[in-house]
């Protein structure tokens, strides 16, 4: 037997009130019907008592209907209740509706004769809006609980359409990229992700539209390498897994794309691998240098013996005095090769940088203003002292600075500076306004015996990274062909110093 229906009805016009009550004994149906006359006993009552239905007046003794009504939602007494409108007034009755009442009747007979229908829609309608409210909370709770591991996990997670459309991007993507969301959904990933080399778009768009051809396929593919360029122009090394997402039927519509971020594994990857030349070619040329050293030592002395002579003619004199000079470009090489292959034992103690800095740049003076180059030395305040081997680091800045004026031939402005990082350790950067180095040769300028010089060995920037490494200190470079280079040096904060 169908449960009784309790109705709670506020209402003052006593006549309507009994038309009411007369229609539902009519219609049979089981009903608990209580009265109230005025907004404050209705509101009352609704908190002791639990009922099913409340016929709400839009005008009662101590107030409007719709304020009453206000004040239960904000009380949070959820009731479905129907509305008693004046006779021909739609515009009062759409405002009640917006308020959240569930039915409205007029105050007419005929409507008074319709209400226990009116009172079963708002019952059975309101048990299934209610059951799906609950359906509703438990999807968007599970919803939240998705999006909430999707959106902060670390890796970068898009989806696209099948057209390559960004449907979805989460907060890891937004990290690692740099663009928003907002500025990225709706546009093409090829539209403003962009491969590390510009030569190789077309390449890459190609492997990439082979790929989504596979997932199209509902094909998954796992652990693809790619580079791409982040908002601010950094270079990041992603490794991905695009796999399909289908629709209900099972039919591929969209490829979800997880990346995550290894630039830093290949970093130290490609780093092993440069150590590890490094050093066997560290052995090789230590030992040919140790060969030519000695017969070198004795072509240097039987040519010296030579120019001792006073009968010599002028032309054999000049023949020798270039011989000379010769041997004295070749000493430095192999004493290069030498000190690349065994840097002599390192000295630390507490430095001011810059003071070392401020020294290396005095020895430059003279040959700065023959070259028609200005310097600008931006100074960091308050830095902490450095944990260093003066001469080495010495060594280091004038290699650099050697390299910046050999790229200004024509003149132009060195810029040193020395700076707080974040994490406590002390930075400096040297920038010069020359030639800069092509993309191609950025990977190779530390590589031992590599120069695009007439009278460079090619071993300056190799001793440098050699020296830094001892030093538990990095450096990186940014250059713009034509415009100039900036090689940053990243030296250890005084406690990680303290540790060694
Ligand atoms: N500031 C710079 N501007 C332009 N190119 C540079 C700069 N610094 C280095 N390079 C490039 O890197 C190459 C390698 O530099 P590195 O100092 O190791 O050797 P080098 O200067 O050629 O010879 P060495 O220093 O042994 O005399 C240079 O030949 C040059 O092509
Ligand atoms: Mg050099």
């Amino acid at each position: 037997m169908a449960r009784e229906i309790r109705i709670l009805i506020a209402e003052e016009d006593l006549f309507f009130v009994k038309t009411i009550e007369d229609s539902l004994k009519e219609s049979g149906g089981q009903y608990l019907i209580e009265k109230v006359s005025s907004g404050q006993a209705c509101y009352e009552k609704l908190q002791e008592k639990q009922f099913d239905i409340l016929l709400l007046d839009y005008a009662l003794p101590d107030g409007r209907g719709l304020d009453w009504l206000r004040k239960l939602n904000q009380s949070g007494i959820g009731v479905p209740t129907i509305f008693v409108t004046p006779r021909g007034d739609p515009k009062f009755s759409i405002e009640v509706l917006k308020e959240g009442v569930f039915d409205y009747i007029n105050r007419s007979a005929e409507c008074a004769k319709a209400f226990p229908f009116v009172v079963n829609r708002a019952v059975e309608g309101y048990n299934m809006m209610v059951e799906k409210v609950k359906l509703q909370k438990e999807l968007i709770e599970t919803k939240n609980f998705l999006e909430s591991i999707v959106d902060r996990a670390g890796d970068a997670i898009s989806v696209v359409d099948l057209e390559g459309k960004i449907l979805y991007w989460n907060e890891g993507a937004e990290k690692i990229y740099g663009y928003r969301k907002e500025e990225v959904l709706g546009k093409r990933l090829s539209d403003f992700l962009f491969p590390v080399d510009e030569t190789l778009r077309e390449e890459e768009e190609k492997l990439l539209s082979e790929l989504m051809a596979r997932v199209t396929q509902g094909e998954t593919i796992t652990n693809v390498e790619v580079k791409r360029k982040t908002k601010e122009g950094r270079e990041i090394v992603t490794s991905m897994t695009i796999s399909p997402l289908k629709d209900a039927e099972g039919k591929v519509i969209a490829a979800s794309r997880i990346c995550k971020d290894i630039t830093q594994w290949k970093k130290a990857e490609e780093r092993l691998a440069f150590t590890e030349r490094l050093t066997s070619l560290g052995e090789i040329s230590a030992g040919v240098a140790h060969e030519l050293r000695n017969p070198l030592a004795g072509i240097k002395l039987n040519t010296q013996v030579l120019l001792r002579r006073k009968d010599l003619p002028v032309m054999e004199r000049k023949l020798l005095e270039s011989t000379l000079e010769g041997i004295g470009k070749i000493q430095k090489i192999v004493d290069d090769m030498l000190h690349f292959a065994k840097p002599k034992a390192a000295h630390f103690k507490e430095e001011e940088i810059n003071e070392v800095v401020e020294n290396s740049l005095a020895i430059f003076q003279t040959k700065l203003k023959k070259e028609n180059i200005t310097l600008l030395f931006d100074r960091g305040e308050g830095l902490p002292k450095v944990w260093i081997d003066i001469h080495q680091i010495q060594q280091v800045l004038a290699n650099l600075i050697l390299n910046a004026i050999q790229a200004m031939e024509k003149g132009g402005s060195l810029i040193v500076r020395t700076f707080l990082e974040k994490g406590g350790g002390v930075g400096i950067s040297i920038q010069d306004t020359g030639i800069g180095i092509p993309k191609s040769h950025l990977y190779k300028i530390f590589d031992p015996f590599f120069t695009t010089k007439s009278e460079g060995t090619g071993l300056g920037l190799s001793i440098t990274m050699k020296i830094l490494e001892n030093h538990e200190a990095t450096i990186d470079v940014e250059s713009e062909e034509g415009k100039g280079s900036i090689f940053t040096i990243h030296l250890p904060g005084p406690q990680k110093a303290e540790g060694r």
